[in-house]
């Protein structure tokens, strides 16, 4: 049984579709959840589903390695960025090489990086006339939306679209593909 440890900051649908798969599994189980946004969605999933939350202190989580020695106490096999707002610390990141994961909404390189994430990727697709968007799931460094990608998956666009419409075309996306991906990768 592999332990994840989801790190997010809002509604958490995505945390919620890697919960839901993995339910009645015997390859992996979300063991904890890290949040930074108090009253955040995610924490009353966390609570319906009896699974460990943590809120993040922005101090100690750049300035200390508290969070890793919490991972680590959940024997974390792979971290889950789902819809997690802060950039992951190289302390962080060097504690888990090759076991960080996260899923941005656009087709990475474009549309990525600081200030990039939620209606405004959508809003900046549109505005560039984009045909497509898509998801893309990737291994986090040090840099914003800047590690190798794992999964690109696509949708079209049309000229009715608006970014209500792209986000829900792409959310889908993310819903069906990043728990797939992430039981792949426990499996590696
Ligand atoms: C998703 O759009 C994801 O791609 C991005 O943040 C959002 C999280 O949504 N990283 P939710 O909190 O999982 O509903």
């Amino acid at each position: 049984m592999k332990n994840i440890a989801i790190f997010a900051s809002g509604a958490g649908s995505n945390a919620q579709k890697i919960i839901d798969h993995f339910r009645n599994s015997d390859k992996g189980r979300v063991a904890v959840i890290l949040c930074n946004k108090p009253g955040a969605g995610v924490l009353d999933i966390a609570q319906r589903e009896g699974i460990p939350a943590v809120l993040i202190e922005k101090d100690k989580f750049l300035h200390s390695d508290t969070y890793i020695a919490l991972l680590q106490q959940y024997q974390t096999n792979l971290v889950v960025l789902a819809g997690f707002l802060w950039k992951i610390p190289g302390n962080l990141v060097k504690a888990f090489p090759g076991r960080i994961i996260n899923i941005h909404p656009a087709l990475l390189p474009k549309f990525g990086g600081k200030g990039m994430y939620g209606h405004f990727v959508h809003e900046a697709v549109i505005a560039a006339g984009e045909t497509e968007s898509g998801i893309t799931i990737h291994y986090v460094n040090e840099k914003y939306d800047d590690g190798e990608t794992i999964l690109q998956e696509r949708c079209i666009i049309t000229k009715d679209d608006t970014p209500e419409t792209v986000a829900h075309k792409v959310q889908a996306l993310e819903h069906q593909w990043f728990p797939v991906i992430v039981e792949r990768l426990l499996s590696k």
